[in-house]
């Protein structure tokens, strides 16, 4: 149905993201040029909450995304109707109402342009980010996304057969950065702090738990545990009013480490195990906890020891972007367009 010009013009997909706090557009070339990309931080927004909240998340992208594309438009000086494809967005997982931001918008822009749609995962969005500056296809590899949300485990054969092998059963790893970054009393979104600071302490002052890292029969992680081992720590069981702590700089950088370490342990621990049970060859990361300068040099030390690949999103694709949106061009190169009436997908559904 959907014809894509042969005109010497440019082809280029325009990509939305707004699955929780960050509203990105991208305008990216099938050779995976990106000619514009945007993020717009809501981190002002959500900040005095020390956590997002989604209704204020959705209301900001209704009031971001049109600007957000206008500046991509702009920035790359794209003449709709003649260059654009196709239009993508993430439209799972994520919370609903942002959701419905991006999808609402970017249906706006198929009928207003005569363009196709394509829905994209944003899980496996994360991944693809690992496909940035390779000339070589990523695929087949084991993907591991290490984010806010989500701390997931697939064999991907290519890009759309994706299988997941486990992940979190409770909280993201970047949930348990951001709740004792909290607890320490550190800015939000608390990750990149928490791992600033683990610098200057002792990574083994702490002796913290290791969910399910010793069970060799699961792919499956846990860090809630190690959440409520660290407030145990901090203020005794029961209580949760970390406002009157009183502990020297010192003391905070041994907790930041301690904990960096314990989820770091948990990670490369996982992912050793699912490259033995696997057998794959390539290890890709994603996600925002895979900017973590820490963890990046552990994956190293574990891809030389089990002599395989290892693939890192560059550190600019690894928090939400719309960029990474460009798995979309897999499908647009086959033809295989969302229907108009496609829904949004708020949870993770395991089988794919
Ligand atoms: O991928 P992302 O932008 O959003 C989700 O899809 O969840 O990930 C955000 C998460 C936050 O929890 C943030 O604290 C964490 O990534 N993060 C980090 C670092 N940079 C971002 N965690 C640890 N170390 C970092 N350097
Ligand atoms: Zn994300």
């Amino acid at each position: 149905m959907w014809e894509i010009s042969e005109n010497p013009m440019r082809r280029l997909l325009l990509s939305l993201e707004t699955t929780c706090d960050e509203t990105a557009a991208a305008i990216i070339d099938s050779d995976r040029c990106v000619l514009a990309s945007a993020v717009a931080s809501q981190q002002q927004v959500h900040e005095p909450f020390q956590g997002v909240v989604p209704e204020l998340a959705a209301r900001t992208h209704l009031e971001r995304i049109v600007p957000i594309v206008d500046q991509v438009l702009r920035q790359a000086s794209v003449d709709p109707e003649m260059e654009i494809v196709a239009v993508a967005v993430a439209t799972e997982p994520g919370l609903p109402g942002c959701l419905l931001v991006g999808l609402a918008a970017a249906k706006a822009l198929c009928v207003a342009w005569n363009k196709p749609l394509i829905n994209v995962n944003h899980v496996h969005a994360h991944i693809y980010a690992c496909q940035f500056g390779r000339a070589d296809n990523i695929f087949p590899c084991l993907g591991f996304v290490i984010s806010g949300g989500h701390t997931n485990l697939y064999h991907c054969e290519t890009a759309d057969d994706w299988r997941y092998l486990g992940g979190t059963i409770d909280d993201a790893a970047g949930e348990a950065f951001d709740k004792v970054a909290a607890m320490l009393g550190l800015p939000y979104p608390g990750g990149p702090q928490l791992s600033k600071l683990a610098n200057e302490g002792n990574e083994m002052a702490l002796s913290l738990p290791r969910p399910m890292l010793a069970d060799r029969s699961t792919l499956n992680l846990s860090f809630s545990g190690l959440k409520t081992a660290v407030r145990y720590h901090l203020v005794g069981p029961g209580k949760q009013d970390f406002s009157r702590l009183s502990l020297s700089h010192k003391q905070r950088a041994d907790v930041a480490a301690s904990v960096q370490r314990a989820v770091i342990d948990c990670i490369v621990g996982k992912a050793e195990l699912a490259l033995a049970k696997t057998g794959l060859q390539r290890l890709c990361i994603g996600g925002g906890v895979a900017a973590n300068r820490r963890l990046r040099h552990e994956l190293s030390s574990l891809a030389e020891r089990r002599r395989v690949e290892l693939i890192l999103a560059p550190p600019e694709l690894c928090t939400d972007n719309a960029v990474m949106g460009a798995i979309a061009w897999e499908r647009i190169h086959r033809g295989d367009y969302a229907a108009m009436d496609i829904d949004i997908q708020p949870g993770l559904l395991r089988n794919r």
